[in-house]
């Protein structure tokens, strides 16, 4: 808290209004006294000018294109950490020593099978399910195996649920795409690191040996480490509202997937693919360009555009590296990131664009990444959301910790009819 106040004047009545300093970002008003000193709520649909918490663990600073995870630059933990360093950060705060790395990479590749009886879970699903929809059911269906995990008011059994989601929603996922190619699905294999140990869950018949390309799943690993949290989007605010009630962590972070699978969000890496197949060549892009800018047209330009960001994603320029890479790594020639590369070009250049300030996201790229590794457009969000349990856990255990925190629960403008008395159905005409 700063000893700055904010004052606002309203039927005139100035009221006095804290102003509190966070160690980095805006300044923030502190209005949470208002309705009681003055009987007005404040209005901001879609939160664009609301701090909903107080947060120790992600930073971005939107205009400078800037993401920090618990105050280290994104580059620098792409480049040199991996996503189980990224995960231990992300809960613990700190980097971890190599013991405590050791000791953490030990808890989660010991939790990484799911209770056998989830396999029978899987047989009620439509083969043709969307891999989002089984993810939503089975994540929360956790909540039914491990009933000694979900005393939210013992931190032994919170940590022991992290490590649970972190360990089992990679196998959950490998098992969401077996099951909807008709594969048997394959066991874990604890020898391997995360992102080659989820490849072979998913790629690997029991027929034929497997063998991880070294380069994709350093490549995986970094798109883990790129996806791992974003403060307070979508999902992280869905799983903190969820939990906030005290609900489970398994069922809020199923919450968490459910918000995650929407295009405007995590969706969108699956919307761009299908975007991009659309355009198809070069030569179509000024079309799709023209209908990005046409007020009367629905469509916009996936995989642009970010409500805090409003200059390069930082993600983005990483993902854009990583494409290369495994583009080279695997000898493949993509002709949609030749339409992508153009689209990036044409958009960058274009007013509309460059005074909305609309520049490419992080599933800009991620797509045909993903698409060049073999995972079909279905299994995108899947991706993002095995990367995204981590930072989702994080919050809510930040939320769950902090003594002050409260069940959310926001108010409204009512602008619905006034009072009025009940006519009997013979008397409606
Ligand atoms: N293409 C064309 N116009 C756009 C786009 C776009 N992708 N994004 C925003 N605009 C325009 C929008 O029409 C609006 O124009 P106007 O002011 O004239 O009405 C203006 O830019 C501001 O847009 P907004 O919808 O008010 O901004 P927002 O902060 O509410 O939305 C967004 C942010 C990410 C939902 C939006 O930019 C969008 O829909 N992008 C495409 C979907 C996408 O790529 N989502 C992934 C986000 S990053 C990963 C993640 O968070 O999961």
């Amino acid at each position: 808290m700063s000893d700055e106040k904010g004052s606002l004047g309203l039927g005139g009545k100035t009221i006095e209004l804290p102003v509190m300093q966070g160690s980095m970002g805006p300044e923030v008003l502190d209005i949470r006294s208002l309705y009681g000193e003055t009987g007005m709520f404040t209005f901001d649909p879609g939160f664009t000018s609301t701090a909903s918490c107080e947060s120790k663990i992600t930073f971005i600073d939107g205009d400078a294109g800037v993401l920090l995870y618990r105050g280290y630059p994104i580059e620098q933990l792409a480049e040199h950490g991996d996503f189980l360093e990224t995960c231990y950060l992300l809960l613990y705060g700190e980097l971890p020593t190599p013991a405590q790395k050791a000791d953490f990479d030990y808890r989660i590749t010991r939790h990484t099978m799911v209770h056998e009886q989830m396999a029978r879970f899987f047989q009620g699903f439509r083969r043709d399910a969307h891999p989002m929809a089984v993810m939503v059911a089975s994540v929360g269906a956790l909540s039914a195996f491990y009933h000694d995990s979900t005393n939210i008011a013992d931190p032994t059994q919170r940590m022991i649920a992290s490590t649970r989601m972190i360990a089992k929603i990679p196998t959950l996922a490998a098992m969401a795409y077996k099951y909807s190619i008709g594969h048997p699905f394959v066991y874990p294999k604890n020898d391997l690191d995360y992102a080659s140990n989820f490849l072979r869950m998913t790629f690997a018949v029991p027929c034929e040996d497997y063998k991880v390309n070294q380069i994709v799943s350093r490549a995986l690993d970094r798109i883990f480490i790129l996806h791992a949290d974003h403060e307070q989007n979508a999902s992280t605010s869905t799983v903190r509202l969820a939990g906030s009630s005290g609900a489970n962590p398994f069922a809020c972070i199923a919450a968490g997937i459910a918000s995650l699978w929407g295009p405007a969000h995590g969706g969108a890496n699956e919307a761009v693919l299908k975007m991009l197949e659309e355009i198809g060549t070069v030569d179509r892009i000024p079309h799709f360009i023209a209908r990005a800018k046409d007020k009367n047209d629905p469509f916009r330009l996936m995989g642009f555009g970010h409500r805090v960001y409003k200059n390069y994603d930082p993600r983005a320029k990483l993902m854009q590296q990583t494409t290369r890479e495994v583009l080279r790594e695997l000898g493949l020639k993509d002709p949609l990131l030749e339409v992508a590369l153009e689209l990036e070009r044409i958009a960058l250049h274009d007013d509309y664009f460059i005074e909305k300030k609309l520049y490419p996201n992080i599933d800009f790229y991620s797509g045909i990444t993903l698409k060049a590794m073999g995972f079909p457009t279905t299994t995108f969000t899947v991706l993002f959301a095995i990367a995204r349990t981590v930072g989702w856990i994080a919050q809510w255990k930040e939320m769950i910790e902090d003594p002050g925190s409260k069940i959310g629960r926001p108010r409204q403008l009512y602008t619905g009819a006034t009072r009025r008395d009940y006519t009997p159905i013979n008397k409606r005409s």
